[in-house]
């Protein structure tokens, strides 16, 4: 499946960065703000939801900076008829190049979402902005390279807490906070949340993040180790690459990989495989779902969040975006970017992580840790485990949904009347 994705991926670019080595000529590779993401054909996840028998709905907000985000919900159980119950929120946040569909690729029998509802949680689903459902604004067109400025940083700041203030006033049963659980991109966007607005430290009822990504100098990939030293700093790649909508065969992302891996390891999907950094090893890997995983994905990210992460990779520390030094003096008043002040968390989190996950070392998941002050280590025992596997894998229902459902289940309970 690896294969066909990576074909259905890559083939084409392929073909594309031959002609462009040829031509080696930069300067077509320019900004191009066109949409090009394939989105037609793709049915909505409120309608995927419904053909597994449960309730979905459709939800839209709007940002703080003007981004229109689409939210979807499972409100409630229909095995537990549970609609005039008390149902406490979730909310579930998806990773880089992906979207919320990606939570329920392995059905009503065991994607954590349905498992959720059927505990009688009210089950929310986020989708950053540039992604296959968040791809309006109030007054930037899609088209205009401003709408593409962004990293992580703003999901995390803007429209992260969008999500959370619509779910408290949309249940409307007066609760305070939430419980989270957010996957790889997720999870640095709670971090950046949670330690730029510490108020919302006061919504969190759990949090768990599934391969957190905060520091990132020990992380195994290929693909982020061969690009970052060209696009984690400000240089002419950077500036070429940036501020972009990001297409997987995006030209000097293409050419760039090709350079630095070779075309060999390019034709064997060993350097540039987008469907790797989404699925990971495939041992544990649910194959059913994988074609699911297909027509759903990549689905549309900035390529400053690839930027962003990859000046982390470089830099070795968790911050904000960095501009180069005059940009960063007018931004932040000082030359180098601020760090996120995560040892300033008080929010309950809870880090799941593993030994076998490229993007998250556990090197790095552990420097995190020793900076947040309330917090637990999960760490899966099981050496394969990969960054996908905790949406993906087959053992996914006991390893890890039962676990943290458990742990929402206990603080309901310790903390029920408090809401
Ligand atoms: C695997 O995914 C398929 C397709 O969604 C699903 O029907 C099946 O129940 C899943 N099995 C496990 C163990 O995840
Ligand atoms: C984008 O949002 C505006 C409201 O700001 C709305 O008028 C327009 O129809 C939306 N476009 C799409 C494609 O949904």
């Amino acid at each position: 499946m690896k294969l066909i994705l990576f074909i259905g991926f890559s083939l084409v670019f392929t073909l594309k960065v031959a002609v462009a080595i040829n031509g080696a000529d930069l300067l077509p590779y320019l900004h191009n703000p066109e949409p090009q993401l394939q989105l037609k054909n793709r049915k909505s996840m409120d309608q995927r939801i419904r053909d597994h028998g449960y309730p979905a709905e459709k939800h839209k907000t709007i940002t703080e900076d003007g981004y229109i985000i689409t939210l979807f919900r499972i409100p409630y159980s229909n095995k537990l008829q549970n609609q005039d119950a008390y149902r406490p929120i979730v909310l579930l946040q998806h990773g880089l190049f992906s979207c919320s569909d990606a939570w329920i690729l392995t059905g009503p029998e065991n994607a954590l979402p349905f498992i959720l509802a059927d505990n009688g949680f009210d089950v929310w689903f986020g989708n950053a902005r540039g992604n296959t459902y968040s791809r309006n604004h109030t007054t930037i067109s899609l088209k205009h390279p401003n709408f593409w400025r962004f990293s992580w940083h703003e999901i995390g700041y803007y429209d992260i807490p969008a999500m959370i203030d619509y779910a408290i006033a949309t249940n409307g049963q007066n609760q305070k906070s939430i419980h989270y659980v957010g996957h790889s991109q997720g999870t640095t966007v709670n971090l950046v949340l949670l330690s730029s607005r510490t108020e919302y430290n006061a919504k969190m009822k759990t949090v768990h993040l599934f391969a957190p990504v905060a520091f990132m100098s020990n992380m195994n990939d290929k693909l982020v180790r061969t690009l970052a030293p060209y696009l984690g700093h400000t240089n002419v790649y950077s500036a070429l690459f940036g501020s972009q909508e990001f297409v997987p065969h995006n030209d000097l992302f293409m050419l760039l990989a090709y350079n630095a891996c070779g075309s060999e390891s390019i034709l064997l999907g060993l350097c540039t495989s987008i469907s790797y950094m989404l699925e990971g090893e495939e041992t544990n890997t649910n194959r059913t779902a994988l074609p699911l995983l297909a027509e759903t994905h990549p689905a549309g990210a900035s390529t400053d969040q690839i930027c962003h992460y990859m000046q982390e990779q470089q830099s070795g520390y968790f911050r904000r975006f960095d501009f180069g030094s005059s940009k960063n003096m007018k931004m932040y008043g000082q030359s180098t970017p601020p760090d996120y002040t995560v040892d300033q968390i008080t929010a309950e989190l809870h880090l799941w992580y593993s030994d076998n996950d490229d993007l998250a070392a556990v090197v790095d998941v552990e420097k995190l840790a020793d900076l947040l002050p309330n917090r637990e280590m999960h760490h899966v025992e099981d050496p394969t485990w990969a960054h996908g596997d905790f949406t993906m894998a087959m053992e996914a229902p006991t390893v890890i949904n039962e676990p943290v459902i458990d742990i929402m289940l206990d603080y309901e309970q310790r903390h029920g009347n408090e809401r």
